[in-house]
């Protein structure tokens, strides 16, 4: 036998028994003719004491070094007054060891456990199973663990049947690049791997399993961010004859409960909010409502003015002109208003005008501002008037196209709010609803906002006549300003489904070449279905309060999504390739003359 207990569950309840445990050298100690070895396992580290009376033992334990493996029987004795430790759940007590096996060796970690902050994550990322032995990442895991089994408690207990869909597969269109995998027995073509399960599981209600989920991979090639992975994990729901009601109301109360459960936190019922309304008042469709603050439109104010800057946006139905009211914000300094003016140039504001309120019962002469000699006496007044405007505020202005102003003021939102710690509460959670169906592209197109297997909020006749203006029946839920989760009642009628092929300009041919599968589907009786997936990922990451999903994922991949502990991905042999009829472009060399 290995061991009797977890080193870190050994209790005062243990003294006086002999015990055995297992486990890695987290630090030795020499202390004047006596050793101490902390020995660490999954649940923690304990202290062991090996003294000269334990003979050849105590030779080897003074032969240990750091991560090597043993196996340890001892004696559990309690400490000395002196020398409880009580910020360890082992701290009253220590094994006298009286024998000492030495499992495997290990040679010096290439990094101190402790000292992960300062070797950077490319040498944890490099040796994550060392990375993985700290207590950081195993109670990350951990509690992911926990929170997966909840879930799929909660939707057993609601009917849900767990069922898997292929990897290998068809193109899924949720708006990012493929990865692909060449198929040997049919040259020249090549699998999908998913984006989603989203078509199999509209398959599945068509088939009649009522009420499906999975735990799901999925797979984007996308640009990277902290809260982006290429692989990353959907807690994938579908259901029939639901509507958004229900859907919502399921998905709401899982969350709810594994938020009561694991962390204490109980919510009221989400607050709702439309998509329109998200965009007006926090320019995002994924607002944090822990800040306080809200943008102002005031274009109706400054039609009239000769400042450009402002007057040309104000008239043009395209553009939005929005105030953003920072109470107590006068203090920010003149850099640091240069530091967020290039900031909101990340998103395409040409600049950021702003007037500090000083002194306003003495009127404009209170006012501190560029701007004012543009804007005029009354103009500016009456803006005060609309901000309701307080002495210590500081006012931000953005004119541009409506998406510009709407994304540099939302983002300087967060910004500011996070920097002056303006946070009303811990959790925000909330819902976005009625999105519109599509978005236009640059090129004047339309695409869906989310799929195109999302269903309109109206008929197939008020699609046709007036699609840009269309909503959907999607709905997003959103915790703290990250997009948790989001869903849609499907299309379930095979002419609705074809009219928004059409208006996303996908002919018939190639409706038939990518969704002919889904579309005869809808042939042969679908039900009414929707259903809702959530980042696994990012549900983790704001539970443990992480900066990244890659610190809740066990193996994840760099922002340039190659993985260096396997060193993926990597080259083949010429064979494989010639297998699977691929030949790779080589930069031609000129023969030299
Ligand atoms: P969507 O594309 O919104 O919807 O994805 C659902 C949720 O998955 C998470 N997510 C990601 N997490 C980490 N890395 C990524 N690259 C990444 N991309 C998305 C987000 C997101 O809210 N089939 C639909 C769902 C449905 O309609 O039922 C879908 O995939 O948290
Ligand atoms: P300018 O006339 O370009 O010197 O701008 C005067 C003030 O208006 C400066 O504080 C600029 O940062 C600001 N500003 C310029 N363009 C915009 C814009 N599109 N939106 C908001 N503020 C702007």
């Amino acid at each position: 036998m290995y061991r009797t207990t977890y080193c870190g569950q050994v209790r005062s309840a243990h003294i006086d028994e002999e015990i055995t445990i297992c486990g890695w050298v987290d630090r030795r100690r020499d202390h004047g003719g006596v050793i101490f070895l902390d020995l660490r396992d999954r649940e923690g580290i304990v202290q062991v004491v090996f003294d000269p009376d334990a003979g050849d033992f105590f030779a080897q334990a003074d032969r240990v070094r750091s991560e090597y493996v043993l196996k340890v029987t001892g004696k559990v004795r309690a400490r000395s007054e002196a020398t409880v430790n009580p910020n360890m759940d082992t701290g009253e007590i220590e094994v006298y060891g009286t024998n000492l096996e030495i499992l495997n060796t290990a040679v010096t970690p290439p990094f101190q456990l402790d000292d992960h902050v300062t070797v950077g994550e490319d040498v944890r990322l490099k040796h994550r199973y060392m990375d993985l032995r700290r207590n950081e990442m195993q109670n990350s895991l951990r509690f992911r663990s926990k929170i997966t089994s909840s879930i799929r408690n909660y939707l057993v207990d609601h009917g849900f049947l767990d069922i898997e869909t292929p990897i290998m597969t068809r193109a899924t269109p949720e708006g990012a690049r493929d990865y692909l995998i060449p198929s040997r027995t049919h040259p020249g073509q090549f699998f999908a791997m998913p984006q989603s399960p989203q078509l199999f599981k509209q398959l599945l209600m068509v088939a009649g399993f009522d009420r499906y989920y999975q735990i799901a991979k999925c797979f984007r090639d996308e640009d990277l961010r902290a809260d982006r992975q290429p692989e990353f994990t959907q807690i994938d729901i579908e259901a029939s004859f639901i509507d958004e009601e229900d859907i919502m109301s399921i998905t709401e109360t899982m969350i709810r409960g594994i938020f009561s459960e694991h962390m204490n936190v109980e919510f009221d019922a989400f607050p709702r909010m439309t998509y329109a309304d998200a965009m007006d008042k926090y320019g995002s469709d994924k607002p944090d409502l822990r800040i306080p603050l809200e943008l102002v439109e005031i274009k109706d104010l400054l039609k009239d003015i000769e400042f450009k800057v402002f007057a040309g946006p104000a008239n043009d139905p395209t553009c939005r002109v929005a105030a953003l009211k920072v109470e107590g914000g006068s203090e920010i300094s003149r850099k640091q208003i240069d530091d967020y003016t290039k900031f909101v140039g990340i998103y395409g504001a040409k600049g950021l005008a702003w007037i500090k309120v000083n002194a306003i019962e003495t009127g404009i002469e209170g006012l501190q501002s560029p701007i004012i000699k543009f804007l005029g006496d009354d103009v500016t007044m009456n803006i005060m008037q609309r901000l309701d405007a307080k002495n210590g505020d500081i006012i931000f202005f953005g004119a541009d196209k409506a998406n510009v102003v709407s994304e540099a003021l939302g983002a300087l939102r967060c910004k500011v709010g996070e920097d002056l710690n303006l946070y009303t509460c811990d959790w925000a959670p909330m819902w976005v609803v009625d999105f519109p169906m599509f978005e236009t592209t640059d090129t004047g197109g339309l695409t869906p906002l989310h799929h195109p297997f999302t269903a309109p909020s109206c008929s197939v006749e008020e699609l046709k006549a007036d699609p840009a203006n269309a909503l959907s029946r999607a709905y997003d839920m959103v915790l703290n300003g990250c997009e948790l989760g989001g869903g849609s009642i499907r299309i379930h009628d095979q002419s609705m489904q074809e009219v928004v092929f059409d208006v996303l300009g996908i002919g018939e041919e190639e409706q038939r070449e990518k969704f002919g599968f889904l579309l005869d589907a809808l042939k042969h009786g679908a039900p009414p279905h929707g259903g809702l997936a959530f980042g696994l990922d990012r549900l983790i990451m704001l539970m443990v309060g992480a900066d990244s999903i890659r610190d809740v994922i066990a193996f994840p991949k760099t922002q340039s999504a190659a993985c260096l502990l396997t060193d993926a991905p990597g080259t083949v042999e010429a064979a494989q390739l010639r297998d699977l009829n691929i030949k790779l472009r080589v930069k031609e060399e000129k023969p030299s003359s």
